[in-house]
């Protein structure tokens, strides 16, 4: 098989992103949702491109699902280009939008059953395909209830359903999770890694950092439309300026904490980014002073306050470059 990243066997990587940009005109206004992204995504693997709202992310999976053309740059599904062979790229992908809106008139069983023999396949792989999935993602007992009378978070899973189901070998799912319980968010991880043991290549969006921890196999974390860094989840923990996270309670003001790391108050207490070395001493004092302390590596989340300066869950600015009215 292809080794990660870009395969030098020969084979196209799954998605090859260069120099992507994209303004949106709002009138005389202009929006940058991208600004140079380069991004490399390599086939069998699954992608986690995280940010805060509004940083480009859905902007980025339309462009790749073909659905709006960029400003500049280029970019290769497979091998092929996105805006001079769109007709190429659509046969390989399959995608679930942030904005989902199925076909309100189908049940769920014929939403997936259609969808897989829209897409070519034969009536009884179709079959077979449509009752494993919506087993597999608990949608069994409610297959014959119509679309339009599901909750937000069953259509979702029968979207996601519907995608996993296809044979496409690139799968875009902006926000797959977004809204579902904890069960179902659950299945829907499950059916995520299971296309990823078929070797398929699965661009997730989320905004849940475990959820794309758990899941990638590589993250990019854009911002502002840009791409602030990239690479396994280990990789960049390797690469940011403090991998230990110390949590406290008691026994500690700011002031003497500050020389161990980067100080954050947090609800209780504080939380200490720090190296190895520091942590360590820190902890062991806590633990001396009789203060509640645990000690381990950063998360996605603490690498993106680190990085971003701000949690993931604040809104990112609107970049109103260009004049304003
Ligand atoms: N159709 C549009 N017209 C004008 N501006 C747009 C349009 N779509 C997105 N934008 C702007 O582009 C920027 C990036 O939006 P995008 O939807 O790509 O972000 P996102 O990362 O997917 O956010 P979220 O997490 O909220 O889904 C934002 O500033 C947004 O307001
Ligand atoms: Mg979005």
């Amino acid at each position: 098989m292809a080794a990660l990243p870009s395969g030098p066997s020969g084979a196209p990587p799954a998605l090859r992103a260069r120099g992507i940009s994209k303004r949106y005109e709002h009138g005389r206004a202009s929006v940058a949702a991208l600004d140079g992204v380069d991004l490399t995504i390599p086939a069998g693997s699954v992608y986690g491109l995280i940010g805060r709202n509004g940083a480009g992310k859905t902007t980025f999976v339309r462009i790749a699902a073909t659905q709006l053309r960029p400003t500049a740059g280029t970019l290769e599904v497979l091998g092929h280009d996105v805006v001079r062979d769109p007709g190429e790229v659509r046969l390989r992908i399959a995608a679930v939008p942030q904005e989902s809106r199925p076909l309100y008139f189908l049940n769920v069983d014929e939403l997936v059953f259609l969808y897989l023999r829209l897409r070519g396949l034969e009536r009884s792989d179709a079959r077979a395909r449509t009752d494993a999935v919506l087993e597999e993602l608990s949608l069994t007992p409610i297959r014959h209830r119509l679309v339009s009378t599901l909750s937000g978070g069953m259509r979702r899973r029968a979207m996601v359903a519907m995608v996993l189901a296809s044979e496409a070998e690139v799968i875009f799912l902006d926000e797959p999770t977004t809204g579902l319980d904890p069960v179902a968010r659950r299945e829907v991880w499950a059916a995520i890694r299971k296309a990823r043991r078929a070797k398929r290549t699965v661009l997730l969006t989320t905004h849940y950092l475990d959820e794309a921890e758990a899941l990638s196999d590589r993250v990019a974390l854009l911002e502002g439309g840009h791409v602030k860094v990239e690479g396994s989840p280990s990789e960049i923990r390797d690469r940011v300026r403090y991998p230990y996270r110390v949590a406290l309670q008691g026994g500690f003001t700011r002031e003497e904490l500050a020389p161990y790391g980067e100080v954050s108050v947090v609800d209780p207490g504080f939380l200490v980014f720090a190296r190895e070395a520091s942590a360590r001493e820190l902890a062991s004092l806590a633990l001396a002073r009789g203060a509640r302390v645990a000690l381990g590596p950063v998360s996605l989340e603490d690498i993106f306050l680190q990085i971003v300066g701000r949690p993931i869950d604040v809104d990112a600015p609107e970049d109103g470059e260009g004049s304003g009215p």
